[in-house]
This record gives C-alpha cells, sequence and structure tokens, in this order.
C-alpha cells in the first residue's frame, strides 16, 4: 500500500480534513496529529477497521485502545457513567478536556469488545488539536486512535516519524507538525471510593498527580504480581523502546563503558557530569540549559528517535527529577530501557 502523506499549511487544510474523513468514513485507518502523540485512528464503531489498526500496529489483541469524542456531550455514546460519579466525571472533563486526560468508564455496549479487548470499560479522551477535532467531528463518529506506531516501539511526535513507523501499511498520514505536549496523556480510572472519588493513574502523563488530586484520592496503579495478567497492557514493562539498547543510570558513577564500544547520551540538559563523563558519539539535551521539564516531555521521543539512529552499541539515559510532569517522563524512560 501506498502511503500518503498530507499536509495541513494554511489552504491545504480543509482539503486536509476531507481526505482524512473520506477515508475513515470508507472503514479505513488514518495517521493523525494529536497534542500528546500522533494516533492512528480508525471509526470506534466499526470493528472491521478497528481490526485493520491492530493489523498495522502489530499490536496484540489483549492491549485495549482509547476511544477520542469529538465533544464532550459524546461521551454517553461510548461509556455509561455511573450515577455516583457523575459530578467528578463531569469536573474533570471541564477541567482537563480538551486535553491530555484518558478517562477509564464503564463501556457503551455498542463499543466492539476488540476495542477494549473485551473489557467491561473503555478508555476516553477528547483531544485539544484542532486538526483532530475537526475530523472527528465532522465524520460525526468516535475514533479508536492508539499512539501511531508498531506495537512496542517510541510513540511518534511528528508525521516523519509515523512515517518511519508505518510506510506502506496505512493510506494517509495527516501531517499536523509536531506535537505541542510530547507526552501520551495521563490515563485515570475513575471509580467512587469510600468516602470520595477514586482515582487511579493507569499511566502517568501532561496531566500530574498534583492536579487531580483536589478532585478526589489519587493514587497510583500497581500492577498484580502475576505477569501474566497485565491489568493494562500499557503498564507493560517493555514499551517505547528504541532498537538501540537504552539504559537509564541513577548516578554517573553506573556508567562503566566496554572497550570498542560507542555511546550516545540522553541528557537532562546539555550539562554537567554525564556529559563530562565520556567521549560520546552524540549527546542530545531534553532541555538544553537549564533543565525545564515541559521541555523536556515534549522532546524526548523526538531525542530518543534521533540517538537511535547515530548507530551506537548503547544509549545511556541521565533521570530527571521525579516531580510533577517528571514522573511521566521517568517512567517512559524505564520501559524504554533495557534494565527495568
Ligand atoms: O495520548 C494518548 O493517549 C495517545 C493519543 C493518540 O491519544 N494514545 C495512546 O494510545 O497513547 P495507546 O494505545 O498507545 O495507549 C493507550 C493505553 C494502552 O496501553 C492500553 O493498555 C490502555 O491505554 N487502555 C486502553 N483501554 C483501557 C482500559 N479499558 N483499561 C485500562 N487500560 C486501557
Ligand atoms: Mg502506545
Amino acid at each position: 500500500m501506498k502511503t500518503e502523506m498530507i499536509s495541513t499549511s494554511d489552504e491545504q487544510t480543509k482539503e486536509a480534513v476531507k481526505a482524512a474523513v473520506a477515508i475513515l468514513a470508507a472503514g479505513e485507518v488514518v495517521a493523525l496529529p494529536t497534542e500528546t502523540v500522533y494516533g492512528l485512528a480508525g471509526n470506534a464503531f466499526d470493528a472491521a477497521a478497528v481490526a485493520k489498526i491492530f493489523a498495522a500496529k502489530e499490536r496484540p489483541s489483549f492491549d485495549p485502545l482509547i476511544v477520542h469524542i469529538g465533544k464532550k456531550s459524546d461521551l454517553d455514546r461510548v461509556a455509561i457513567v455511573p450515577e455516583e460519579i457523575k459530578i467528578v466525571v463531569e469536573k474533570l472533563a471541564n477541567a482537563f478536556w480538551p486535553g491530555p486526560l484518558t478517562m477509564i468508564l464503564p463501556k457503551h455496549p455498542d463499543v466492539p469488545d476488540l476495542v477494549t479487548s473485551g473489557m467491561p470499560t473503555v478508555a476516553v479522551r477528547l483531544s485539544a488539536n484542532k486538526i483532530f477535532s475537526s475530523i472527528v467531528r465532522e465524520l460525526g463518529q468516535p475514533l479508536a486512535a492508539p499512539s501511531a506506531n508498531r506495537f512496542g516501539r517510541i510513540s511518534p511526535t511528528s508525521a516523519a516519524a509515523v512515517f518511519q513507523e508505518l510506510d506502506g501499511r496505512i493510506p494517509l498520514i495527516v501531517d499536523g507538525g509536531a506535537c505541542s505536549q510530547g507526552l501520551e496523556s495521563t490515563i485515570v480510572h475513575v471509580q467512587m471510593g469510600e468516602k470520595r472519588p477514586l482515582l487511579t493513574i493507569m499511566r502517568p502523563g501532561p496531566i500530574t498527580k498534583e492536579m487531580l488530586q483536589n478532585f478526589g484520592k489519587v493514587e497510583k496503579f500497581r500492577a498484580a504480581k502475576d505477569p501474566s495478567k497485565p491489568a493494562a497492557p500499557g503498564l507493560l514493562e517493555s514499551h517505547y523502546a528504541p532498537n538501540t539498547p537504552l539504559y537509564l543510570l541513577k548516578d554517573p558513577s553506573d556508567f562503566r563503558p566496554e572497550a570498542g564500544k560507542t555511546y550516545a547520551l540522553l541528557s537532562y540538559t546539555g550539562e554537567g557530569q554525564y556529559v563530562d563523563l565520556h567521549h560520546w558519539r552524540a549527546v542530545e539535551p531534553l532541555s538544553p540549559g537549564n533543565g525545564k521539564l515541559p521541555e523536556a516531555a515534549l522532546r524526548l521521543f523526538h531525542v530518543m528517535r534521533r540517538l537511535d539512529a547515530v548507530g551506537a552499541d548503547a544509549i545511556i539515559a541521565e533521570p530527571v527529577s521525579e516531580v510533577g510532569l517528571g514522573v511521566a517522563i521517568m517512567d517512559r524512560l524505564r520501559r524504554a530501557s533495557t534494565t527495568v
């Protein structure tokens, strides 16, 4: 299959939206920009279209997809929100939608089981990306869309990265430029706790624990010890991984280069102890100079992809401070890492 790439600069935006809607309406899949990472979208109510998403990504069918709605009032088309959490769901939607928050809620029977991997819950999000939202609204159907990478690999934050991942496997990529957040949405399971709503963070992301605390009791999901039962497959320990082995160090003294091997450094600021430690094949800073977490989040997958291409024997990653957005960055670095 030939993969077309369509730009969204100026007058071409309308045309891109029209082309994407036509392909989606015909039951095909299209890669689209969102504010977090690029998604591979298909009509969420069309099981055959959803099957094409799994096939293009080589994604195992036990890993459920996020359903993207075009407006808040469409939530009831994909989820059945229990009475006792109606208020908190509305508050969360008003605070963070459109934006990088995904809520796990009881599923509506109209959503095909393939989308949710047979689970009784569905993951729902409302993207803030203008092109994405025009497309989902014009189509008039919710879009199932996982990140537009092959399974287990680095999420794409540009159209070029999608092309690298899925060339020849999908008919169209809509180029909306670089993603503005760069990390996947925060996934929260919303339930009623004993006294207050219970918000379980299944995947940390741009909406941090601190930002959720006003809405209920926030806890971090702990995977069951039984590895044969991943409660949420996004929690698979190996994910977001480059081809080059990546080692996340705790301390510069943990780096012991082997003779004859070359190393690339994924640095936080591009300065300091880690940089001085070695003659690196390449150094890529996440946040050049002053180490700002939002900038680091934005650049993480882009920088990982670049370092993967320099031909080093290993990528050494420097840790970032694990506060706020740093929690999500460290989560992705750990999963990308060869030594979890
Ligand atoms: O920012 C994002 O969330 C991006 C953009 C494209 O929207 N999407 C994304 O999708 O990251 P994906 O498929 O790469 O990751 C979604 C994760 C999966 O790991 C899956 O396990 C989890 O969401 N998930 C989906 N439905 C779930 C459910 N019902 N219960 C628990 N986890 C679920
Ligand atoms: Mg993904």
